[in-house]
C-alpha cells in the first residue's frame, strides 16, 4: 500500500443529519476519548441549516449527554475545540467554496458524504471546482451507491472522475463491526475450521438477519429500495462474502477485496425458475411485535406498495469450493427478534455405530455465529447424554459455546459503535474494510439478475404479520432444499 498520511480534517457534508447525529459524531468524539485523533485534528460539519457554530455545539453537547454512556467533560472540552460548523449548499461550487477558509493548509482532508447518493456526483464537481479535491484528499461515500448496476455505475464514474479509486471509501458499516471482523479471525487464525470450511464437510450456510423495526418515516427512500436492494445487495453479501472467501495473501485492501470480488463473480446467475422456486419477497402487514402493537408497512405509507420488506432466497456459489453448498440468506423488518446471525450447518456422520437407541439422536455439527444482538459464537456438538439407558448408549447435541462479550468484559468496556473503526480507517488511509468500485457492481450484476427474475416471474410481496418470521413461502422455499431455518 502506497504510504498515506494520516488526516488532518474531516469534512462532514450532511453534518446536521440523522447519520451524522446518531453515528459519525459520538464515533469521533469516542475516538478522541480513546486518543485515536490526531493531534490538530479538526472537524469542520456542513448543512444547508443556517446555524451557528455554538447552536450546533450545544446540538451535539445534548446528542451526545442522552447517549447511555454519558458525557465526559474533559473528552467534551478537546473534542468541541476541534469542531467547526459551515452552513453552506455543498452542490455548486459557489456553497463548497464557503468551506475554502476552513481549509487552508490542509494537506489531506477527508469529505465524508453522509447526503443522498443523487448528489455525491454534484458535490465531487463543486469540490474539484473549488479546488480542494488534493491529490491526498479522501472521500467517504455511504450506501446505497445507486439503485442497480447502471445507476451505481453513474455515481461511480462521476465521483472518479475527481478521486482516484484509492482515495475512495465506500461504507458498509456491517463491516465495521466488531463481531464481522471476527469472522476473519475465526476462519483465518485458527487452524481448525479451515480444512472443514468446504463442500466435503459443510452442507449448507444460512444467513439470517432480522430486524424487529419497521420502515416507519423512512418510507420514502425505503419504497425505492426494498429489503433486496436496502439489505442484501450490500450487507448480506458482505457477510456471504467473507464466509466464502478463499484466505487472502495476507491483509492488504486489495488482498481481501480480491477475494471477496471472486465469490461475488461465482455467485449464479437468479433465473425466472429460481425466482418462482428459490426466493420469496414479504411484506409485513398489522401485527404484534415485542407485546406492542405495529402497523403494517402500507398503513405507514399511506397508499399500497409493491416493494419488499422482507426477503429471502437461495444463493449458490459455483466455485470448486462451495459447488453444491447452498446459502440460504433472509432478511426482514418486523421480525420477532432482532438477529443477525450466521450458521455453519457441517454434514452428518457417514455411519451411526450407535444402533437403534440413539437412531434419532444424531445431529450434524452446526458452527452458529451471533454477530449481534448477542456476540456469541457457538459450535454444537455430540455428547453422550448422562446417565444409563437400555439398548446402547442416547446422545445430545450441546453447544461448545463463546461469548465474546463476556471474555471481553473488562473495566470500562463498551460496545463501539461500528463507524468508530471505520472512521479511524479512513483517517490512517487504510481501505481494507471498505468496498471497491467493482466489488459494488459485481453485488449490483447479480442483484440485478434476481431483480430481472422477479419481475418476469411477476413475483409480488406476500404478506406477512408483523412479529412473524415472514411469510409461509420463507419456509416452502428452504424446506424444498430438505433444510430448515433456525429459529
Ligand atoms: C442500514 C439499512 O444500512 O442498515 C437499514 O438501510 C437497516 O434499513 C440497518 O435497519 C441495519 O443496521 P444494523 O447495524 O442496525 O444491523
Amino acid at each position: 500500500m502506497a504510504e498515506t498520511p494520516q488526516a488532518d480534517v474531516i469534512v462532514l457534508f450532511g453534518g446536521a443529519g440523522d447519520l451524522a447525529r446518531r453515528m459519525l459524531l459520538p464515533s469521533l468524539y469516542f475516538l478522541d476519548s480513546d486518543g485515536f485523533l490526531p493531534e490538530g485534528f479538526r472537524l469542520v460539519a456542513t448543512a444547508r441549516s443556517d446555524m451557528t457554530r455554538g447552536a450546533f455545539l450545544d446540538m451535539v453537547r445534548a446528542d451526545l449527554a442522552a447517549r447511555p454512556e454519558g458525557l465526559d467533560e474533559t473528552v467534551w472540552a478537546r473534542f468541541s475545540a476541534r469542531v467547526e460548523y459551515v452552513a453552506a449548499d455543498a452542490t455548486s461550487p459557489e456553497g463548497v467554496a464557503a468551506l475554502k477558509p476552513h481549509l487552508e493548509g490542509v494537506r489531506a482532508p477527508i469529505f465524508y458524504l453522509a447526503l443522498s447518493p443523487s448528489l455525491y456526483g454534484r458535490v465531487c464537481v463543486a469540490l474539484a471546482a473549488a479546488g480542494l479535491a488534493s491529490d491526498e484528499s479522501r472521500i467517504v461515500l455511504e450506501k446505497p451507491i445507486g439503485r442497480d448496476l447502471e445507476s451505481s455505475r453513474v455515481i461511480n464514474v462521476s465521483v472518479g472522475a475527481v478521486f482516484d479509486e484509492d482515495r475512495i471509501f465506500r461504507i458498509d458499516h456491517y463491516l465495521g463491526k466488531e463481531t464481522v471482523q471476527n469472522l476473519i479471525a475465526l476462519r483465518f487464525a485458527n487452524t481448525l475450521f479451515e480444512p472443514l470450511w468446504n463442500n466435503l464437510t459443510v452442507d449448507h450456510v444460512q444467513i439470517t438477519v432480522a430486524e424487529t423495526e419497521g420502515v416507519g418515516e423512512r418510507w420514502p427512500y425505503y419504497d425505492e429500495y426494498g429489503a433486496l436492494r436496502d439489505m442484501l445487495q450490500n450487507h448480506m453479501l458482505q457477510l456471504l462474502c467473507l464466509v466464502a472467501m478463499e484466505p487472502p495473501a495476507d491483509m492488504e485492501p486489495d488482498s481481501v477485496r480480491n477475494e471477496k470480488v471472486k465469490v461475488l463473480r461465482s455467485l449464479r446467475r437468479f433465473t425466472r425458475a429460481d425466482a418462482q422456486a428459490a426466493s420469496i419477497r414479504g411484506q409485513y402487514t398489522p401485527g404484534v411485535v415485542g407485546g406492542k402493537t405495529a402497523k403494517g408497512y402500507e398503513e405507514e405509507r399511506g397508499e399500497p406498495s409493491d416493494i419488499d420488506t422482507f426477503v429471502a432466497l437461495r444463493a449458490d456459489i459455483d466455485n470448486w469450493r462451495w459447488a453444491g453448498v447452498p446459502f440460504f440468506l433472509r432478511t426482514g423488518k418486523r421480525l420477532p427478534e432482532r438477529r443477525t446471525q450466521i450458521a455453519i450447518q457441517f454434514k452428518g456422520v457417514p455411519h451411526s455405530i450407535f444402533g437403534n437407541a440413539a437412531k434419532d439422536d444424531l445431529t450434524p455439527n452446526r458452527l452458529v455465529i451471533d454477530l449481534q444482538p448477542d456476540e456469541d459464537i457457538e459450535l454444537l456438538l455430540m455428547n453422550k447424554a448422562p446417565g444409563i439407558t437400555q439398548g446402547g448408549i442416547r446422545l445430545q447435541s450441546l453447544p461448545l459455546s463463546l461469548s465474546l462479550l463476556k471474555a471481553y468484559q473488562g473495566p470500562g468496556a463498551r460496545r463501539r459503535i461500528a463507524y468508530e473503526r471505520l472512521l479511524l480507517d479512513v483517517i490512517v488511509g487504510n481501505s481494507t474494510l471498505f468496498v471497491r468500485r467493482d466489488e459494488v457492481e459485481e453485488a449490483w450484476r447479480w442483484v440485478d439478475g434476481v431483480a430481472d427474475a422477479w419481475k418476469e416471474a411477476g413475483l409480488t410481496p406476500k404478506p406477512y404479520a408483523a412479529g412473524s418470521w415472514g411469510p409461509a413461502g420463507a419456509f416452502a422455499l428452504i424446506e424444498r432444499a430438505g433444510r430448515a431455518w433456525y429459529d
